[in-house]
């Protein structure tokens, strides 16, 4: 056994900060508890009835008193309110440098696979210091994405993805749970996320067995699917071209627009008359039941592959965040890669 620790490491960008939110309001709730305590007390016994006859003033309010219980617990709910938004729009929003892992939650087990086409179950493998982002889906119930370590934790949802990501600051070997009861093994749905040195990681890489990239086996797949016999290069096909798609903003025929990143592909293979782009006709087959999770996610690392401005290093996954720069924390993560500055706003 080790030693007793009252708190997880520290193994992230976001555990201190985490960390220090926790300890404000840890220290808010105690103090307020003693004062509360103390004062309940304190007035118990100098305010006591000190003789049968004795009848008590009557207190009219003081608004001085009222103001203050009323301004100074709404000020430190509005500190805790805008310091714990910050902390989770940060959360929310991966980096546009992020490495992309794809994690898949089953019961009761975690797959894990890399760009690079390394699978991985339970464990998975990441550098210290470079931003990670994990696209997740399920294929039954509900699970949950829980490092510890790392103060990260996100719900994983069957029929839709779900991202989160982390700045691991510390090499080592750290607990990855479930945190959604989702049955009979459910306590059993243990991982182990395992943060290496840059060079470390890359051999290990390197080492792995695996079966081509995703997006390598995404255009296998894309052929075997005849997915290109609509989806033509030239824009020539029934369907829209897919060549410089990912990222870019979608017009549809309800005129609404959507911007094109991971969900929406999913949403077009899978349900492909939810979103149908202006100009075409909703004649896609749907795919549901024809390709699993593995297979979508290597559809769309194919896509991703043929986006814009793809090329060897990592590229943005996701959709550009417009307002990022407007997010109100986002101090550069201890450990982090510098940030990429943002792609220019389109229009
Ligand atoms: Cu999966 Cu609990």
């Amino acid at each position: 056994m080790g030693k007793f620790q009252l708190f997880p490491d520290q193994a992230s960008n976001f555990a201190p900060e985490v960390d220090h939110l926790l300890y404000f309001l840890l220290a808010v709730t105690v103090f307020f508890t003693l004062l509360i305590f103390g004062a309940i007390f304190y007035f118990a016994i100098r305010y006591r009835r000190r003789s049968e006859k004795e009848l008590p003033h009557v207190v009219h309010g003081g608004y001085t008193l009222e103001i203050l219980w009323s301004v100074i617990p709404f000020g430190l709910t509005m500190v805790m309110f805008t310091w714990g938004a910050s902390l989770f729009f940060n959360l929310s929003r991966p980096p546009d440098n992020a490495m992309q892992i794809y994690a898949v939650g089953k019961q009761w087990m975690w797959k894990l696979e890399h760009q690079e086409g390394v699978r991985e179950i339970n464990e998975l493998h990441v550098p210290v210091g470079r931003p990670v982002r994990i696209t997740m889906a399920s294929e039954d119930v509900i699970h949950s994405f829980f490092v510890p370590a790392f103060r990260t934790k996100q719900d994983v949802v069957p029929g839709r993805y779900t991202t989160t990501w982390f700045t691991p600051t510390k090499t080592g070997k750290y607990h990855l749970f479930c945190a959604e009861y989702c049955g009979t093994n459910h306590s059993g749905m243990i991982g182990w996320v395992h943060v290496m040195e840059p060079r470390e990681y890359e051999a290990w890489l390197g080492g792995g067995s695996s079966e081509g990239s995703l997006a390598e086996n995404g255009k296998l797949l894309f052929e075997q699917l005849a997915c290109a016999n609509c989806h033509k290069e030239d824009n020539s096909g029934r369907c829209p071209t897919l060549v410089g798609l990912f990222g870019k903003d979608v017009k549809l025929a309800s005129g609404a627009t959507v911007k094109a990143d991971e969900g929406y592909i999913r949403e077009s293979i899978m349900d492909p008359q939810a979103k149908v782009v202006a100009g075409y006709e909703p004649v896609m087959p749907t795919f549901t039941g024809l390709v699993n999770e593995d297979q979508l996610v290597q559809l769309i690392e194919y896509v991703k592959s043929i986006g814009p401005k793809q090329g060897t290093t990592p590229q943005p996954t996701g959709a550009p965040l417009p307002n990022r720069t407007a997010s109100p924390s986002a101090p550069p993560a201890a450990g982090a890669a510098p940030a990429v500055p943002h792609p220019p706003a389109k229009k």
